[in-house]
């Protein structure tokens, strides 16, 4: 597997402006090294696996009382005042300009907001669409202020375009280091639950993200810091939406769950929904379509995430549910914003290596399996 750098391609753009200051808030992002010039995972120093623009405000926690969150969730250090040791509170962080991270769906929405979120973080973003003007449109302004944003089309749905950039991806990049699967479609208003475009949904939600996702699987690079692939889901795929109860003890059973039930469940599905009897088969009741392409998402990413540990793998495989948010697929509708979305998702894009879970699912900021659930 070739895996030449990413600051030896071709497409690496000499950055038009100084680079961006450290984020914004400085409540979120403790005063920052330069990420391009840290190191990778392995430096010494007492911060070592703790990630400084990734420290959250402890100030945030009494808004989830009730809910116990891990340390790597939180991205604290094992020992806060380490952090203040460390150069006035400056930690180094894994990832480095030579991190590549590709963003599916990221010309607008959720999708777009990650991507720039993760460019501000100092890694290079391959910002991915469907589409190729809506594309370059929404990464020339990123490039603009410096960032490392290259655009290539790329659309989930059709296998070619999957391989082409797969292609790509291997032969001018030489690689990656994290996977977003954001890409999506819903036919679907607030309170409407059609399922006439049923097909195109199971194909881009589901079979799209797992066709990019095996695609790419080869190409990630097996270095210290974990690779790592975040699909934003939905909790309208949660197993708590199933009514079914032979589908359920399907989805439950962590031994016998594999790729081909969950694809014999989804062609299940779309046979009922042709012959018009999916109403009364106990598939989920809001949004119909979209949470059973995000049932076989979540189910897919347990599955995988047991293959990759136990070949020895070093990626992991995560769900984000965003919770109500409000883009276009909503109508503008919904209790956040892209942004803050963006902000949350990216940090656990950048979970310390030693601190990354693998086949979680997080809904907003409450981690939970969905074996669980
Ligand atoms: N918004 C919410 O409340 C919410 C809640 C839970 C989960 N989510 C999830 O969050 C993710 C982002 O959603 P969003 O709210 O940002 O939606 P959005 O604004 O509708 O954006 C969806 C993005 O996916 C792209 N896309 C659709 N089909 C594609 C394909 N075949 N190949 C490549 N890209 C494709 C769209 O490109 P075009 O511009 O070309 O159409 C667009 O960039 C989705 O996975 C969604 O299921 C959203």
């Amino acid at each position: 597997r070739s895996a030449s750098p990413a600051s030896q391609s071709p497409f690496r753009p000499a950055p038009a402006t100084p680079p961006p200051a450290p984020l914004a808030s400085p409540s979120l992002h403790a005063p920052a090294v330069d990420p391009r010039d840290a190191p990778l995972v392995g430096s010494d120093g007492p911060c070592q696996g703790a990630v400084s623009h990734a420290v959250i405000n402890p100030s945030i926690l009494p808004a989830f009382p009730a809910i116990r969150l891990p340390r790597a969730f939180l991205f604290l250090p094992a020992r806060p005042a380490a952090m203040a040791d460390a150069g006035g509170g400056t930690c180094r962080a894994w990832w480095s300009r030579d991190t590549v991270a590709v963003v599916t769906g990221a010309n607008r929405g959720i999708g777009h907001s990650v991507a720039a979120r993760l460019a501000e973080h100092g890694l290079t973003v391959v910002l991915t669409a469907r589409d190729g003007e809506r594309g370059e449109a929404a990464a020339a302004p990123l490039r603009d202020r410096g960032l490392a944003v290259v655009f290539r089309r790329l659309d989930v749905s059709d296998p070619a375009s999957v391989a082409a950039f797969a292609a790509w991806l291997r032969d001018t990049v030489g690689g990656l280091d994290i996977l977003v699967n954001n890409a999506a479609v819903s036919f679907n208003e607030i309170d409407t639950n059609s399922v006439e475009h049923a097909e195109t949904v199971l194909n881009t939600n589901f079979y799209g993200t797992k066709l990019l996702t095996e695609a790419l699987l080869p190409l990630f690079r097996r270095s210290p810091a974990t690779s790592r692939i975040l699909n934003i889901s939905s909790q309208l795929g949660l197993l708590n939406k199933v009514r079914n109860p032979s589908l359920r003890r399907l989805l439950l059973d962590e031994e016998t769950l594999t790729e081909g039930k969950i694809e014999a469940m989804v062609s299940q599905f779309l046979a009922q929904v042709k012959d018009g009897t999916w109403a009364e088969n106990g598939w989920p009741k809001v949004w119909t379509d979209y949470a059973v392409s995000k049932l076989a998402v979540n189910a897919y990413t347990r599955v995988l995430a047991r293959r990759l540990q136990s070949g020895g793998e070093r990626v992991s495989v995560n769900c984000f549910c965003p919770g109500f948010t409000r883009t276009d697929m909503t109508k503008g509708w919904g209790k956040r914003t892209a942004e803050e979305v963006a902000d949350f998702g990216a940090r656990l894009a950048l979970l310390p290596p030693g601190e990354l879970p693998t086949g979680t699912f997080f809904k907003w900021r409450t981690p939970q399996l969905y074996s669980k659930l």
